[in-house]
């Protein structure tokens, strides 16, 4: 009972107090990130394909790919061979080395904060992208920022995780900081950014003149021999980052991280994972 209260008052303080796993930790986790983003893409960049709407050809566009990371979206655009200008904007300088492998005119490579980029941004775009990164920020304040950046008539593709990802890994991580309290440095809230499912996606968007064009839920399940596989899956994708930040030595805590799988996550012999995620394109009216 005592151990409840302290670790409850312990959760409450750090978040009274913004002790929180912050900006600057998904960056540093990023920069690590980045050597094995590819991991992600290779499961899940199909979905991401199909925001990329089709452009034409007798048309230059004004792109910016937003929280653009090592430049997928960038260079799924360049392979219409349309006219586009893109400016490909992220804070981690690691994932946009990838990006700047490119040496294309047709695009400028932002490091910056996004919402410093759009707070100051003079120029408008004809389609902003917004892939996999809803979570870092808070929406309310990021879609009225999209809209000032987008022409009339300007589309967004966007693709999002959504409420009931990765189930049950909060579970495990509140677990895993109870029996270790002494060694956590920071709790996490990431959760209460996502939006309930394609539905709640649509609403949050709507409050800010943004208008369905297509938009659809999927979900991906990814499974795994061992419990470590699927630890090692979460860091290496970015699927949990931030959650390294929570602890003091996460070496220390990873056994049982591992342990706490073992038993929340066994599905028929194997470790499963679940993405869940709404995906879909908006237009400014
Ligand atoms: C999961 S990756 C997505 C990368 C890319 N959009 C894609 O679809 O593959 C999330 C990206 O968001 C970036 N990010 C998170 N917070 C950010 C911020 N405040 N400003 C700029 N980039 C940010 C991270 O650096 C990371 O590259």
């Amino acid at each position: 009972m005592f151990k409840t209260i302290k670790f409850l008052v312990k959760l409450a303080l750090s978040f009274m107090k913004k002790e929180v796993v912050n900006k600057e930790d998904y960056r540093t986790e990023y920069n690590k990130v980045s050597r094995t983003y590819g991991r992600w893409l290779d499961k899940m960049s199909r979905f991401t394909d199909e925001i990329v709407m089709p452009l034409e050809s007798n048309q230059t566009y004004k792109i910016l790919d937003f929280a653009c990371g090592t430049g997928y979206i960038t260079r799924k655009l360049l392979e219409k061979n349309a006219n586009v200008e893109i400016a490909a904007v992220d804070y981690s300088e690691n994932m946009l080395e990838h990006l700047r492998l490119l040496k294309n005119d047709k695009v400028s490579v932002v490091h910056s904060d996004g919402i410093k980029f759009l707070e100051s941004a003079n120029e408008k775009f004809d389609v902003v992208f917004f892939g996999w990164a809803l979570p870092y920020f808070n929406h309310k304040k990021l879609f009225p920022l999209f809209k000032k950046v987008m022409k009339a008539g300007g589309k967004l593709g966007i693709i999002c995780n959504v409420e009931g990802t990765l189930s049950r890994l909060e579970d495990i991580f509140l677990k895993v900081m109870y029996n270790n309290q002494d060694e956590i440095a920071k709790p996490m809230s990431i959760g209460f950014n996502l939006p309930a499912g394609s539905a709640g996606l649509e609403n949050w968007l709507k409050k800010y003149g943004f208008e369905k064009v297509k938009l659809s839920d999927g979900e991906v399940k990814v499974s795994f021999e061992r419990a470590e596989d699927l630890l090692d899956w979460l860091n290496e994708t970015g699927a949990a980052a931030g959650t390294k930040r929570i602890f003091k030595e996460y070496e220390k805590i990873r056994e049982d991280l591992i342990e706490a799988i073992k038993i929340e996550k066994r599905v028929n012999e194997k470790y499963e994972i679940n993405h869940k995620f709404a995906y879909g394109i908006f237009k400014l009216p």
